[in-house]
This record gives structure tokens, sequence and C-alpha cells, in this order.
């Protein structure tokens, strides 16, 4: 991670938030490089830091440690005011939560006019045009209320894409509508990807999600592990292909289909070994570490684990 690839790039973030006497660890060294008008999403359980790297990148929250850039932003050196600044004119948001993102007694175009108004940047056929492109123009003079929630998401699409922003970012956007809405919420980030160039971030605990972008990766306790990109053969790909699957969960094998699977390998080299792996083979806090020809094996501390290899090697 040491060339300076990407329009988003992350290397060894950390995100401490303090509070009076304790400190949580919200980011821990998380590395993540994303290319310019790229739609990636990044997936993780409740409390691995999804939101903390979301807001870091959009300059509502001050990262503490590493290197985090959005263009030719350096947001750990920007001062407060430049960070607002850049808030206001690069980045823009789509919460889970509606009410976050719209003000129920303005009409939808209304809604997507006020960031404009707020910056100073307004334009009457700005707001009609972009919620041409989310597909609402017939819903142009309704209030939230009059629309379905999937409606209300396009809508906040088109806020956040008011100020002409290079990177749009999604905190669990369809966290709160039925899966044909998903779906649908989510055409619509791909089509404002391919028509206005803007790079999406989307942020989900949702394994769907997966299926719809050409890239995930996956965030653990602060760090980013594992990587899925679309592969160019995923129609024609198999369940039988993931070999030994009888060991993995079906969640991996159905994403074996469509996307190949990386485990990510941080700035210095590490690696995260999935839990369940670990558990199954009794390993804890030590490995023994083998080259097998092409292969770097990991094996269970002891005596065992050579003659293991072996036995391997015979069959
Ligand atoms: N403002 C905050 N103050 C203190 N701790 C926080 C704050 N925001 C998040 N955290 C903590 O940081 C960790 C990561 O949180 P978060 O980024 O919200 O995870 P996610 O969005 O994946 O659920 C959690 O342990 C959470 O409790
Ligand atoms: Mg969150």
């Amino acid at each position: 991670m040491s060339d300076e690839t990407g329009f988003i790039r992350c290397e060894n973030l950390v995100k401490i938030y303090k509070f009076e006497e304790i400190e949580v660890f919200a980011l821990q060294g998380l590395d993540l490089s994303v290319e310019r008008g790229e739609m990636i999403s990044i997936i993780g359980p409740s409390g691995s830091g999804k939101s903390s790297i979301l807001n870091v990148l959009g300059g509502l929250d001050t990262p503490s440690a590493g290197k985090v850039r959005v263009g030719d932003h350096d947001l750990l050196r920007m001062d407060d005011n430049a960070r607002r600044e850049y808030r206001r004119s690069s980045v823009g948001f789509v919460w889970q939560n509606v009410t976050r993102n719209l003000i129920p007694y303005l009409t939808a175009i209304e809604n997507v006019e006020m960031p404009m108004i707020l910056a100073g940047t307004y334009r009457k056929s700005r707001a009609a045009e972009l919620l041409g492109i989310v597909g609402l123009a017939h819903r142009v003079h309704h209030t939230p209320a009059r629309m379905s929630g999937g409606e209300q998401q396009r809508v906040a699409i088109a806020i956040g894409l008011a100020n002409e922003p290079s990177v749009l970012l999604a905190d669990e956007p369809t966290g709160s509508v039925d899966t044909g809405t998903r779906d649908q919420i989510l055409q619509v980030f791909d089509m404002v990807r391919s028509t206005l160039g803007v790079t999406v971030i989307i942020v989900t605990h949702d394994r769907d999600i997966a299926k719809a972008v050409d890239r995930y990766v996956e965030i653990r306790d602060g760090k980013t592990s594992r990587e899925a990109v679309r592969r160019s053969d995923a129609l024609l790909s198999t369940v039988g292909e993931a070999g030994e699957g009888g060991r993995k969960a079906d969640t991996d094998r159905d994403e074996e289909e469509t996307h190949e699977l990386y485990t990510l390998l941080d700035s210095a080299g590490r690696l995260q070994i999935p839990r369940e792996l670990l558990a199954s083979r009794g390993i804890t806090d030590r490995v023994k570490l083998t080259e097998d020809g092409d292969r770097i094996v990991i094996l269970p501390p002891g005596p065992a684990s050579e003659a293991d290899l072996k036995n391997k090697k015979r069959r």
C-alpha cells in the first residue's frame, strides 16, 4: 500500500473516540483504495466501524492517525474551515433514516434545491434534472408523506448530488425498505455513478448488497479484512467450483458464484484469517508458516503440523 493509486485512499487509518476516560478504537489501521467513478460497498457487522469510516471520508469526523485522502484533499491535515468547505462541495450523503435525509414539509424539488440554496450554488434546472436521473420526474411536487420509502430514498440520492460532489457516501441506505425496493435503489446508485461519474461508497450489513456491486470490501474490528471482485465469468461459474465448499458458510459459496474472494494484506503484510477457520483447526494465538511449492501453508502449532503437511502431499 505504499504506491499512491486510488482516488480515495486510506492507509493505516485510525479513529479513536474518546469519551471521558474511555477510548474506543473504531478504526484500527484500515487500508482502502477506491478508483474515481467506482461503486463499492463496505460490508461488516454492527460495530465494525462502517459508519466511522464513512464519517471520516465525509469530513464529519476527524481521523486520529494514519493517512486518508479523497482526490487532492488530505483529510488528516485539514483545518475545520477546510473540512466544512470540503463537506459542502465535495461529498454527498444518503442516510438510512429517511427523516435525516428529507425535510418533511418541502416538496421533492424544494428538498433538492435546499442544499444548493445553502451553499449559494442554486441553479433552477439542476434539481429537476437530478430528480429525472433518479426516476422521479413525476414526483417533483410531492411532499415526502405522499411518496413511498423507496421514492423518498431516491429523493435523498438527488439531494446528496445537489452540490455536484465527486463522492456519494451512503450509510445503510436500504436499511429500512423491502428487497424489491432495495434493488431499485441500488440501480439508482449505479445509474448516477454511470451518468454523473460520481464515486459511490455504500455501507451495509446486508450480504445481498454484495451481489449488486462489482467490488465490496469486508470490514472487521475496524480493519478491512477481505475483498470480493465480480468475476468476469460470473454467469458461467457454478457452486461446485467452490472446491472444498463443504466447510464454507453458505453465503461464501453464493458469493463465489459471482465474485472472487480475496483476503487482504495490510501495509505491514498482516492478514486476517476468518475466526471460523481458526476455530475449526483449534488455532488460537500462533501458527506454523511453511512453504509448499507455490503455496504458503498455515498450520496449527505443534509437532503434528509437519506430519500433516506430508500426509496431505501423499494423498
Ligand atoms: N461518537 C462515538 N463515540 C464513542 N464511540 C463511538 C462513536 N461512534 C462509534 N463508536 C464506537 O465505534 C465502534 C464502531 O462504530 P460504528 O462505526 O458506528 O460501527 P458500524 O457502523 O459498523 O455499526 C463501535 O464500538 C461504536 O460503539
Ligand atoms: Mg453504522
